[in-house]
C-alpha cells in the first residue's frame, strides 16, 4: 500500500517512515525540510519517495497524494520557542496544511487519513491522567503560544467534520511529549542537556548550579520514539473511524527527577535553581492510555533506557559543536 507522510524527515515523521518501510508499506514524504532534514532518512533513502514541498502549497500537496491510500498527516511547525516567535506562520500551516491535505486526500480516494494532533489542545488539563474525552481550549486567545494549539484544534476540527464528512476514514492522536534522539533542539529535554553541558564547561565542573523554569514539580509523561512509533501506526491501522487516541505513557515524571536521571547518567551534581515559568506554561500533564491500550499498546522502554540512549546522541552533539 502506498502511503505519504507529511512531516516525514520531521522527528517523529522519519521514525514512522522506518517503521512503515519495516512493515511494508511503500512511502512517500512530502516535507519543505523548515525543520526536517534527509539525514533522519538516510538509512532508507533508497526505499522511500521524498518530495520536497509546502503543505501550505495546495497543488504540491494534490501531486504528492497522487496514488497514495493512506496519509498520515505530520507536518507542523514545533518547538515551543517558535509558538512565541512565529504565530503566524504555525497557525498557516496548522489550517491550510490541513485543508490542503484533507482536499488532496478526498481528491486521490484515500481510504485513511491519520492527523497528529498534540496534548496542548487541553492547556491544563481538569484531569490526570488526562482522557480523550476531556475539553479542549484556548486559554488566552491574544496570547501567541496558542497559536500551536489552536492551530492542531482547528485541524481536528476539520478531519473529523470537513474530511469525516466528505467521506474520509479518519484517526487522531495526540501524542503526550514524545523524546529521543535528534529530537530538535526546543524541547525540554535537549534544552537541559545543552545547559548541562555550558555550565559544566564540557563536565569539566563535577557540581553546577542550574537555573530552570518554573519550580521543578512541574511533570509530563515522556514516551520514547520506538514506543510511539508502534502506538501510532496501531492508531493509523487499527484505530476506529472518527476516534481519537492518546500517545504517550502513563508514567508522570517530574521535572525535578528527569534532572535527577540526568544527573545520574552524566555523572553531575546538579543544584537546581527554581525560576518563574513562562505565561501558558502547563504544571502537569499525563494521559489516560486505556484506550489506545484496548488496541493491543503498551510501552516497552522505561525513562532511563530511553534517556540514557538520547543525551547519549545530545552530549555528542553539544560537545562536538562546542569543542
Ligand atoms: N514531539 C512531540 O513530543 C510531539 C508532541 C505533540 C504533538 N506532536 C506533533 O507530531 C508531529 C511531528 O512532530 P515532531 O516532533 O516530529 O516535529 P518536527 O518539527 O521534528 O517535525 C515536523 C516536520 O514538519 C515539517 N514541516 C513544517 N512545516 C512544514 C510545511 N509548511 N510543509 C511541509 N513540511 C513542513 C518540518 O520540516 C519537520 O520535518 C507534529 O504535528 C507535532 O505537532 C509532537
Amino acid at each position: 500500500m502506498k502511503v505519504l507522510v507529511t512531516g516525514g524527515s520531521g522527528f517523529i515523521g522519519a521514525a514512522l517512515c522506518r517503521k512503515l518501510v519495516a512493515t511494508g508499506y511503500d512511502v512517500r514524504v512530502l516535507d519543505d525540510n523548515s525543520r526536517g532534514t534527509l539525514t533522519r532518512l538516510t538509512d532508507i533513502q533508497d526505499r522511500i519517495e521524498f518530495v520536497e514541498g509546502n503543505v501550505c502549497d495546495a497543488q504540491a500537496v494534490h501531486i504528492a497524494t497522487e496514488g497514495c491510500q493512506m496519509v498520515w498527516h505530520l507536518a507542523y511547525i514545533n518547538g515551543t520557542r517558535f509558538f512565541y516567535e512565529r504565530p503566524d506562520e504555525v497557525l498557516e500551516v496548522g489550517i491550510k496544511g490541513a485543508i490542503n491535505t484533507i482536499e488532496a486526500a478526498i481528491a486521490a480516494k484515500v481510504n485513511r487519513y491519520i492527523l497528529a494532533s498534540t496534548s496542548e489542545v487541553y492547556n491544563t488539563p481538569s484531569e490526570i491522567p488526562t482522557s480523550e474525552s476531556e475539553r479542549i481550549m484556548i486559554p488566552d486567545v491574544t496570547n501567541p503560544r496558542f497559536s500551536y494549539g489552536g492551530g492542531k484544534i482547528a485541524s481536528e476540527l476539520l478531519t473529523l467534520h470537513y474530511g469525516g464528512k466528505r467521506g474520509l476514514e479518519t484517526v487522531i492522536f495526540r501524542p503526550h511529549n514524545i523524546y529521543g534522539a535528534n529530537m530538535g533542539f526546543e524541547h525540554v529535554i535537549p534544552e537541559l542537556v545543552a545547559k548541562i553541558v555550558k555550565l559544566s564547561d564540557n563536565f569539566t565542573k563535577k557540581s553546577i548550579d542550574l537555573p530552570i523554569q518554573g519550580n521543578g514539580e512541574e511533570t509530563r509523561a515522556f514516551c520514547y520514539i520506538d514506543d510511539a512509533v508502534r502506538g501510532i501506526l496501531l492508531c493509523g491501522e487499527k484505530g476506529n473511524s472518527g476516534e481519537i487516541y492518546h500517545l504517550g505513557t502513563q508514567k508522570e515524571t517530574s521535572i525535578r527527577e528527569l534532572i535527577e536521571q540526568l544527573a545520574n547518567i552524566l555523572g553531575i551534581n546538579i543544584n537546581i535553581i527554581p525560576g518563574t515559568l513562562r505565561p501558558g506554561g502547563t504544571i502537569r500533564r499525563c494521559p489516560n492510555i486505556s484506550k489506545l491500550s484496548q488496541l493491543g499498546y503498551q510501552p516497552q522502554i522505561d525513562l532511563k533506557e530511553g534517556l540514557t540512549h538520547t543525551v547519549s546522541w545530545y552530549v555528542d552533539h553539544f560537545t562536538k559543536n562546542t569543542n
